[in-house]
């Protein structure tokens, strides 16, 4: 087996960094296929503490090349601010750093509308704030602008005064706000365009040959299976495929490439932005996890919300994304907690449903709690695989019919146990 996927299993923010890190070492290429700079994906290497954003999460391995594929929507000026501060760390070359010919440009005017969207009443989604819906539309719509247009400032031009004079009157007409000229917005997207220009390259071709010829690949996914456009909580979603299929659309390969389909879950459940979370705690103890577990949002900082882990979710999400295998994250955080609750399944109108299909309404759910021993070992503190977790594993594997291949119990790269070999 030489290729393997991270997916999110849950709502985000399950760990998948700190996986990639791991795994990528031992890859020849980490691809990222979806989503933007909505992601944040922290690493941590003894006292310091790295978080990508749109770069791969390979990107520490010198013998790993990192891939942007074309279904990434793409942040110019936040991509050069986070290639700086990577580059503090590690020395980056276009050489191992590669961007799509066609990842879609996120554009000042996308950035404008997210945030003029979000601050109306009637229809938010608790967003992050950084265009991606609005780009995604674009896209879809086929006017994007896409990066291989920035080199050429006359294409440029045309393109984004198709894309962008219908946001113009809007702004000005309906929104009534300030927002960057057309021409001010070719002028910085053009210079943009001049020092990405050596790390751009056909994406497409270079993944296919690498699968082809048995390199190891690792795609990594951002966001999670329940924030996917089509799979998710619609309409409390992102706008990309964060599932498995996006790998295939996003990075441009077939079904059978993608040998193993790891899904990152963490222990307990947590949620940003608006939306339904059945298993979600309003006790105490919901914040006893979220301080913890430190549980803010790694790119906008917003507090995470916090509940039990909801296996109708995580069964929901293996059939969504075939996933193989399971990474269990995060376990040291609910050691010491006086409870120990995990969903085994939903009410809904007086019936019982252990699957979260999207036909279920998630806000009539009614969860279902099974009891656990709660854990008493300081997971961390022992610093290793703790026995006490069997039973909770066993539970998973039980319901989700997949093995738990990894057990993380702390953020740091030592403290992991692998059940099962990857790669
Ligand atoms: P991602 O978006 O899926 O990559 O996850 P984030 O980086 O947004 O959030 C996960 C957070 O949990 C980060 O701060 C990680 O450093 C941290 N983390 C990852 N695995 C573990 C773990 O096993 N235990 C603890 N305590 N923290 C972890
Ligand atoms: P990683 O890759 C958690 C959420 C937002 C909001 C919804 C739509 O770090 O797991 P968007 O800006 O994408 O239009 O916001 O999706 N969201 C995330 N939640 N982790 C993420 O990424 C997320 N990326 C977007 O909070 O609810
Ligand atoms: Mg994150």
């Amino acid at each position: 087996m030489t290729s393997l996927a991270i997916i999110g299993a849950q709502w985000g923010d399950e760990g998948k960094g700190k996986i990639t890190d791991l795994l990528g070492q031992k890859a020849d290429y980490v691809v990222r296929f979806q989503g933007g700079n909505n992601a944040g994906h922290t690493i941590i290497v003894g006292e310091k503490k790295i978080v990508l954003h749109q770069i791969p999460s390979g990107i520490l391995h010198k013998n790993c090349t990192s891939v942007i594929a074309h279904g990434v929507v793409f942040e110019p000026e936040a991509f050069m601010e986070e290639l700086k501060k990577v580059s503090e760390d590690i020395e980056v070359n276009p050489d191992r750093l590669k961007i799509s010919l066609h990842a879609t440009i996120i554009t000042r005017y996308h950035k404008l509308l997210d945030s003029i969207r979000e601050g109306a009443t009637n229809n938010k989604i608790g967003t992050t704030g950084k265009g991606i819906g609005p780009a995604y539309e674009d896209k879809i719509g086929r006017r994007a602008i896409k990066m291989k247009d920035l080199f050429n400032k006359e294409v440029l031009t045309r393109k984004l005064k198709i894309a962008l004079e219908e946001k113009e009157h809007l702004f000005k007409n309906l929104y009534k706000v300030d927002y960057p000229t057309i021409e001010e917005e070719v002028e910085r997207l053009f210079e943009f365009g001049q020092v990405l220009f050596p790390y751009v390259d056909d994406t497409f071709s270079l993944i296919d040959k690498a699968t082809q010829s048995g390199k190891k690949v690792l795609f990594e996914g951002a966001q999670g299976i329940l924030l996917d456009i089509d799979y998710g909580s619609y309409p409390y979603v992102t706008s990309s495929s964060t599932g498995a299929a996006g790998i295939y659309t996003g990075a441009g390969v077939t079904n059978g490439v993608v040998g193993e389909k790891l899904g990152i879950v963490k222990a307990y459940t947590t949620r940003v932005g608006e939306g339904p979370m059945p298993t979600e705690i309003a006790e105490e103890i919901g914040d006893r996890i979220q301080q913890i577990g430190a549980e803010f949002g790694a790119t906008t900082g917003r507090r995470r919300r916090c509940g039990w882990l909801d296996l109708p979710i995580l069964k929901y999400s293996v059939k969504a994304s075939s996933l193989t295998s399971i990474a269990l994250t995060k376990v040291d955080v609910l050691s010491g907690l006086e409870e120990l609750k995990v969903c085994y399944a939903y009410e809904v109108d007086g019936r019982e449903y252990d699957c979260a299909y999207p036909g279920l309404d998630l806000s009539q759910a009614k969860p279902l709690y099974k009891s656990l021993k709660p854990f008493k070992d300081d997971f961390q503190a022992k610093g290793k695989y703790a026995e006490e977790l069997e039973d909770y594993i066993k539970l998973i594997e039980e319901n989700l019919g997949i093995p738990v291949g990894i057990v993380a119990f702390g953020p740091e790269r030592s403290q992991i146990h692998f059940r099962k070999d990857y790669f």
